[in-house]
């Protein structure tokens, strides 16, 4: 089926407004009276207060296009399927009709000739497989089966895959999601809608929203059981017309153009030249929508307006690279107002302040770019090894106006790693100095306290590396490691999908090195040394270099510049949320520690 972005919002919309459901406007980008988080994740932030209980002026039954902004995976933006702005589809159950209901109109929206008519036989769908908090799902799961999915498409994942909650407390609830197979062949036996092979697409979720999770952890029942559902409005549109990416979809072939010309490149031949083109896209419109919000956002050093200027800036080095005159980010800031003026009217209205803004950023970041890239070169010349100091990070934070994650992104490219708690060090010292305190904040992007956490999660990546290699052998050598003050990330060589046991093991192991409280030591000593100790870790080939070597008790021997927890009791508890492919023969985890 041939269906455009707009074809399909009007759609979805009408298809639940048949059905009794009052169509309520996008919120904004900015959540109200929420600062938990920086932006609008998801449709049921704005409708918190009546999913607890409160009575919507506009009914029990909602639907609604709601913008989001999600920057948790902007790193990945570039490939096929991520981005940092989308539109989520949503239709809204407030104690009204529960999962039975849902999963029917679901079913007949998507498979009905008379809606989108997708084949039923690429339609698989999980359902939470239950725990200590909630039950397993089998009641979905005959929903679905009446529906016509048979049982091998009905998959039981845990929580980490069905259960949806945004942020930590709050209205929640196990979820049934509904996946695309993209005809991918299975990548392995293993392979279901958690793997990330790119074989099942998400294109749905409907969450049964029933209990409120207390800081403590606990689930108390909600007085009413709610409907949540969220259809990714790229997403879906790429899958109903056969696309392999969602930068193919109509709403990105204007920008694309403007981007090419411009740059007098083309898109889809060279992989970094489409990949530097996608980044410009897919940030000037997250920038164009939140420049143009309602409520709206300016860069700035801070909260939201830290994430604006990151994607503006990120974008303006891609142009750069690609040799874009000036003012070529506001000329595809207008190409997107021209996209979206009719159904997001704020665009058209606050167009002068997109352009000018977006002129105003470039102009501020211009002037210190290259002079900036070319310290960076000048640095990189004269280190030893391969990991830029922590005051060059903040020399290019604070003189040349790079945002540190521009920095790594930068020194990644040139195989360099960045001493990120040196910089935060740094600019902590900077702060005290200059009283700026309360002013200079980083949530988001880099977390206000986030210093313990991410070194936490750093000692952690260390007893993960320690496991799998007890788990899966010494093939397995790092490839790369990121973290935010969320999550850790680790990839690792190793030529298949891990199986469920293999990622259980690997898990308990580092648990239980946790529970055993091992010391942590650090020692310096020449890289010969260290590499006779059994120290494990990337090596770099300067004689006489001398490296410090962490040791976690018995469990785990690594070079590594540091810093570490004293302890690994201090860590929590350690939970692995993903197990992809990276690239070929690299498999990545990510994985997070609870309290
Ligand atoms: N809140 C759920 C999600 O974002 C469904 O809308 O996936």
């Amino acid at each position: 089926m041939n269906i455009t972005s707009q074809l399909l919002r009007e759609k979805f919309i009408g298809f639940f407004k048949e059905r009794g459901h009052a169509v309520i406007a996008s919120a904004s980008l900015i959540p109200e009276n929420d600062p938990s988080v920086l932006f609008t994740t998801a449709g049921m932030h704005p409708l918190i207060p009546y999913l607890l209980g409160q009575k919507h002026p506009a009914g029990r039954r909602l639907t609604d296009v709601q913008k989001c902004v999600r920057t948790g995976d902007i790193e990945e933006v570039g490939d096929d399927s991520h981005l940092t702005f989308f539109e989520m589809l949503g239709n809204w159950s407030l104690g009204d009709y529960f999962n039975h209901q849902s999963i029917a109109w679901s079913y007949e929206f998507l498979t009905s000739p008379k809606y989108l008519g997708l084949d039923s036989a690429r339609i698989s769908v999980t359902v939470f497989a239950g725990d200590d908090d909630a039950p397993r799902d089998e009641d979905s799961a005959k929903v679905w089966e009446q529906c016509g999915i048979p049982k091998e498409r009905i998959f039981f994942l845990p929580k980490k895959n069905n259960w949806w909650i945004a942020g930590t407390t709050g209205p929640c609830g196990p979820d049934t999601e509904i996946f695309w197979d993209t005809g991918k062949p299975a990548c392995s036996d293993h392979c279901d809608p958690s793997c990330d092979c790119g074989k099942y697409l998400e294109i749905w979720n409907n969450v049964f929203m029933q209990f409120n999770r207390q800081a403590d952890g606990s689930y108390l029942p909600l007085e009413q059981k709610n409907v949540d559902t969220g259809m990714g409005l790229e997403r879906t549109v790429c899958v109903l017309n056969g696309l392999k990416s969602v930068y193919d979809i109509d709403l990105f072939q204007g920008a694309l153009a403007k981007i090419q010309q411009l740059s007098g490149k083309t898109y889809g031949v060279n992989s970094k030249i489409t990949k530097a083109m996608r980044i410009i896209a897919d940030h000037i419109r997250t920038a164009t929508f939140l420049l143009g919000d309602p409520v709206g956002v300016v860069p700035s050093n801070v909260d939201q307006g830290y994430v604006l200027r990151r994607l503006i800036r990120r974008a303006v080095r891609m142009a750069n690279t690609l040799e874009m005159p000036k003012g070529s980010i506001a000329q595809i800031a207008e190409v997107y107002i021209d996209v979206y003026r009719d159904v997001y009217t704020e665009l058209g209205q606050n167009a002068e302040k997109i352009v000018d803004e977006l002129n105003k950023e470039e102009e501020r970041f211009s002037k210190t770019l290259i002079a900036g890239e070319k310290e960076f070169f000048k640095v990189i010349a004269h280190i030893p090894g391969n990991v830029v100091p922590g005051g060059t990070a903040f020399k290019l934070y604070d003189t040349f106006g790079f945002p540190v994650e521009m920095t790594v992104e930068l020194a990644a490219e040139n195989g360099y790693t960045v001493d990120v708690e040196g910089f935060k060090q740094k600019f902590a010292e900077h702060q005290a100095k200059s009283h700026a305190g309360s002013e200079q904040r980083f949530k988001g992007g880099m977390a206000e306290g986030g210093g313990i956490k991410t070194t936490h999660l750093h000692t952690a990546t260390h007893l993960l590396q320690a496991a799998l290699r007890r788990v899966l052998g010494d093939e397995v050598k790092q490839k790369g490691s990121n973290i935010t003050p969320e999550r850790l990330r680790f990839d690792f060589s190793f030529s298949r999908p891990m199986t469920a046991e293999e990622i259980a093991e690997t898990e308990r192991l580092v648990n239980e090195a946790i529970e055993r409280h091992l010391p942590v030591t650090c020692e310096e000593m020449p890289i010969e040394d260290a590499r006779k100790t059994g120290a494990i870790g990337l090596f770099g080939d300067r004689y006489g270099e001398v490296v410090k070597v962490y040791t976690m008790g018995d469990f785990s021997k690594e070079i590594c510049g540091g810093p570490h927890a004293n302890n690994t009791g201090e860590l929590g508890h350690f939970v692995i949320t993903k197990e992809q492919s990276s690239s070929a023969g690299v498999r990545r985890i990510k994985a997070e520690l609870h309290k």
